[in-house]
């Protein structure tokens, strides 16, 4: 098959088990992403921890060539919430992993985000959102024209059909930081979402820990703890078997998109200070009449998406 060339991104995350996972199988998967480097936000756990937790993944998987840059400490206009009730007090509890040698990069994400897409080509970097979207926010706030670098937005976050996780209306990463979900969603960008409606379709079921424990490497028993734990929050609060799974969509996307579905919609933010902040409003019926400005994912293969992330933690560590 002719040989493609891998896909440049740049991962911005808030690791946070989930973002964990979704690393791996990026970090994984040279053949199909070049990453260009790593950004830490504030968001599950605080940026002190979410930028050692990069590098500790970067380390797991073997691959302390990418960069990791520390972003911003909090969102752009509100308080910082974070989620240690969900992540833990490390934000990667359930795997004892050592600390990280590898350095952390001197200078501010925001910086890396604007010098590295400021020096791209037109439409040629890929940003793949884990987390709180406000180190891109700030980054086009700075720069405007590094939206036309942009290849594409693939974001884990927001909720409609499924409603929220955090508040009735709203999901994490759009909570904790509204202003900048708005600035990305007007910014004319191409974008991709995995809201809830699609993450909650593909659910850690012990069947699916059990095949990555039984991969019998560091790296799955690893995967398989750190989903374990993270899934007790949401077995409680769902009372399903298994919690969903979310950052790790965003890759997979990448990956095989074939593994999802969705249609272009318009998505607004509710950015006003009251009970729906936070909130993504999905105009799926189109009745607004405004022009979408993102697909949104809602169906997903979730035999296909575990499969995935097996075979990819299977390879690790790479190098
Ligand atoms: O609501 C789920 C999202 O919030 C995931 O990205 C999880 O890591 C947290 O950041
Ligand atoms: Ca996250």
């Amino acid at each position: 098959p002719r040989r493609m060339t891998p896909r440049q991104i740049i991962i911005d995350t808030d690791p946070g088990q989930d973002d964990a996972v979704a690393m791996l199988l990026a970090l994984a998967s040279p053949e199909s992403l070049e990453v260009l480097g790593v950004t830490a936000v504030a968001g599950n756990v605080p940026l002190a921890l979410t930028e050692v937790n990069a590098r500790t993944m970067c380390e797991l998987a073997g691959r302390t060539d990418v960069p990791v840059f520390a972003g911003c400490p909090r969102p752009m206009m509100r308080p910082l919430h974070t989620a240690e009730y969900v992540h833990g007090p490390t934000g990667l509890d359930g795997a004892d992993l050592p600390e990280p040698t590898m350095p952390l990069q001197p200078g501010h994400a925001v910086d890396f985000l604007v010098e590295t897409l400021r020096a791209a080509p037109e439409a040629s970097i890929t940003l793949c959102t884990l987390g709180p979207l406000t180190n891109i926010g700030m980054a086009l706030v700075m720069a405007p024209e590094i939206a036309s670098s942009v290849r594409e937005v693939v974001m884990m976050g927001g909720a409609f059909f499924e409603g929220g996780n955090t508040t009735p209306a709203a999901e994490f990463n759009i909570w904790v930081d509204p202003h900048a979900a708005h600035l990305v969603f007007t910014s004319g960008i191409p974008i991709t979402v995995m809201p809830l409606d699609v993450t909650h379709k593909a659910l850690t079921s012990a069947a699916r820990l059990q095949a990555l424990r039984d991969l019998g490497t560091p790296q799955g028993d690893a995967v398989a703890g750190l989903l374990d734990f993270y899934d007790r929050y949401d077995m409680e609060k769902y009372g399903t078997d298994g919690g969903p799974l979310h950052d790790p969509c965003v890759i997979a996307y990448l990956l095989d998109p074939e593994m999802f579905g969705g249609k272009r919609c318009h998505v607004a933010i509710a950015t006003d200070d009251g009970p729906a902040i936070g909130m993504t409003l999905v105009d799926w019926w189109g009745v607004t009449g405004l022009e979408p400005n993102a697909t949104v994912i809602n169906e997903i293969d979730a035999a296909a998406f575990y499969a995935l992330i097996t075979d990819r933690v299977a390879r690790l560590p790479m190098g």
